[in-house]
């Protein structure tokens, strides 16, 4: 998805672009022996924080519903490292213990979880119905803690560690107008990852958030983009004067789950060059939802 970036201006040259795509600041082979489950990995941030874990040494397992995402992430990941893809629906506590033994007999318990799976579509709040309402919340929130019991209960029993990795939205904390299911649930997931991270340390589980901002990438589904698009200048309503780049969130995500971040739990890592800290007295005009969204008055 490209993005219209502002003409540069030397006074301002915004946050740097980062080190290029293969670049690691952990060791080579950091999770060698390791298994790492990603939840919707064969696209967008999964598939790019699936990548980042196969580069240090990782074994992946991929979950997600749709044989063409499952077929995408094996294209991108296997000439990467060892890739095994299982088609799970994260609302269905069956399927996602189906996933676990497929990964236990193929590589092993995983080590480490990326509940990245979630969805959203942009909507004014009262056009939702119960059930598109319902939909968002099943997958983000109730998705991600069904994964996140599956593998502590598996661990807690082995008695062995693990590290999860929630991957969230900053409008946790500010709401979202025009998202108010995936806000609400993105929520619930921030705040599940505080107690999760206390009950769950004793017995050697580490739980963390993290929140991408910005990110475009080409598997935006098409509502999403289009809400993107009808929007000005995505780089220059960034503090940072761009856009994250998908291995960003990769890197941040291997580094939480390393052996350099296991002190680390209960936190929120917010990757978006502070876009999520704007706050004025005075805003830009304010634009209704329905009005940013095209769509014409309410209809009851
Ligand atoms: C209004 C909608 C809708 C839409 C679906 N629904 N799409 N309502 N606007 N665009 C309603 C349906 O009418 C239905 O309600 C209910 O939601 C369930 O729809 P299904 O199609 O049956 O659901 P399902 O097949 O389970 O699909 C889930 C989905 C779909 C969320 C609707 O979009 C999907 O599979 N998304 C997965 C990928 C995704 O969402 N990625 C976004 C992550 S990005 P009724 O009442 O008719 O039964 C992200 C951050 C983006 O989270 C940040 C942006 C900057
Ligand atoms: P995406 O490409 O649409 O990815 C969503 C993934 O979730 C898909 O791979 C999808 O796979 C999977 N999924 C959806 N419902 C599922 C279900 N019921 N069971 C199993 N898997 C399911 O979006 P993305 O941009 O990469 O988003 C990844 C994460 O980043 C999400 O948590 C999102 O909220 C967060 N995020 C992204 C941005 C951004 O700018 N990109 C910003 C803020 C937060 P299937 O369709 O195959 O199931």
């Amino acid at each position: 998805m490209a993005d219209d970036a502002p003409t540069p201006d030397p006074a301002y040259p915004g946050l740097p672009a980062p080190p290029p795509l293969g670049s690691s600041a952990l060791p080579a082979g950091t999770f060698a022996d390791r298994v790492v489950l990603v939840t919707g990995g064969g696209t967008g941030l999964g598939k790019a924080i699936a990548a980042e874990f196969s580069r240090l040494g990782a074994s992946l397992v991929v979950a997600s519903r749709k044989p063409e995402h499952l077929a995408a992430a094996e294209e991108a990941l296997a000439p990467l490292g060892p890739v095994a893809t299982v088609a799970c629906d994260i609302r269905d506590a069956d399927q996602i213990a189906g996933a676990f033994d497929a990964a236990v007999a193929t590589f092993g318990l995983p080590d480490v979880l990326i509940n990245n799976a979630a969805a959203n579509f942009p909507s004014p709040a009262e056009d939702l119905s119960p059930n598109a309402w319902r939909t968002v919340v099943d997958i983000t929130l109730t998705g991600t803690y069904l994964c996140s019991r599956e593998f502590a209960r598996r661990h807690i029993a082995a008695g062995t560690p693990g590290s999860i990795v929630d991957v969230g939205a900053s409008y946790a904390w500010t709401g979202g107008p025009g998202f108010a299911h995936s806000a609400a649930a993105k929520a619930g997931v921030k705040n599940m990852v505080e107690t999760l991270a206390v009950e769950w340390g004793p017995y050697g589980i580490q739980v963390n958030g993290l929140v991408p901002g910005l990110v475009p990438h080409e598997d935006m589904t098409a509502d999403i983009q289009q809400n993107l698009q009808r929007n000005r200048s995505h780089a220059a309503s960034q503090p940072a004067l761009r856009v994250g780049l998908p291995r960003e969130l990769g890197w941040a995500a291997t580094f939480l789950a390393s052996p350099y971040g296991s002190f680390i739990s209960g936190h929120t890592l917010v990757v978006d060059g502070a876009n999520w800290q704007r706050r004025h007295l005075t805003n830009p005009p304010v634009v209704p939802v329905r009005e940013q969204m095209g769509r014409g008055p309410f209809e009851g």
